[in-house]
């Protein structure tokens, strides 16, 4: 090893390992470094250069704590966190998106056509579809979360004027497979730019907003777990989403009703919907677990 060079060190490094390491350990280790190693060559990283990355990891380790996590929006702002879904996405069912930070457990129930927009403020959206499976039958007691940012783009999480879960809710579709409610057009907002993440986006001229959306997890035993947004077609962010959640498949109209007659049945609220409302149609399709 005294004669380790710079075109000798990446497999010197992988010498290390003891032939017993766990396979995958060995082979993803292999492929970090040597991709690592790659890069100091090809990019001829200088040494300010390499204390600057290293001194923005400290920083973003610094802006995480139990309540925060800003590897994880570094992972999503890079594009890594939505490339993770994309390999791992089948054909044939309702794409995966991230989960972002604002999910909490314990949202409250919620019926079938229940209301979650309450009395907050803004325009009442009717979303309403169906959870299946591949083939198009309907998966009774698919289990559906949602949470949604208010009207001034924060989650509940993150302003002390909402109601603790506001617009929050967990449903339990029945053997139609229908799930159905009103609640309140999500707003965009921006991911938190008051760290390393932050920095990164004002250096590289890039803005922090995510286009408004819903966000989903939907279970259902034997089915693989589906988390997900969808997204209304007219969001001036869908084409620049700063987290890379956007699928083609995600997009949905917001159809503008100012016919009452247009109010569906079933509905908690009834007739007492707010007018014009928008109209939001959105199926998901659940792929089989592997066995
Ligand atoms: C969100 O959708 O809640 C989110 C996702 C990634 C980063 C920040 C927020
Ligand atoms: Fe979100």
């Amino acid at each position: 090893m005294r004669t380790v060079t710079k075109d000798t060190i990446t497999q010197a490094f992988l010498d290390y390992c003891e032939p017993e390491t766990d396979e995958r350990l060995k082979f993803i280790l292999d492929r970090l470094v040597h991709h690592l190693h790659d890069f100091v060559r090809e990019t001829n990283l200088s040494h300010d250069e390499w204390r600057r990355g290293l001194e923005f990891l400290r920083f973003t380790g610094e802006m995480t704590d139990d309540e925060r996590n800003e590897f994880v929006l570094l992972s999503d702002v890079l594009g890594l966190s939505s490339l993770v879904d994309m390999v791992h996405s089948p054909e044939g069912v309702t794409p995966s998106s991230v989960l972002g930070p604002f999910h909490i457990l314990g949202a409250p129930d919620l019926a079938v056509g229940g209301d979650l927009k309450r009395d907050n403020e803004g325009a009442t959206v009717i979303v309403e579809g169906k959870v299946t499976d591949p083939d198009g039958n309907p998966i009774a007691g698919a289990e559906i979360e949602i949470w949604q940012t208010a009207d001034n783009g924060l989650y509940s999480n993150q302003d002390n004027e909402q109601p603790e879960y506001n617009l929050r809710g967990h449903m339990v579709v029945g053997e139609d497979g229908v799930y159905k409610l009103t609640t309140v057009r999500p707003a965009p907002y921006t991911v938190p730019i008051d760290g390393s993440v932050g920095e990164m986006l004002k250096a590289t001229g890039r803005h922090p907003w995510r286009p408004s959306h819903l966000h989903f997890i939907i279970t259902a035993p034997g089915y693989r777990s589906l988390v997900t947004e969808v997204f209304p077609s007219d969001d001036p962010y869908l084409d620049n989403d700063a987290v890379f959640g956007v699928r083609e498949k995600l997009i949905m109209e917001y159809v503008e009703q100012t016919d009452k007659s247009k109010i569906p049945a079933g509905l908690e609220i009834g007739e007492n919907v707010t007018m014009p409302f928008f109209k939001v149609d959105f199926d998901f399709v659940l792929g089989k677990e592997a066995s």
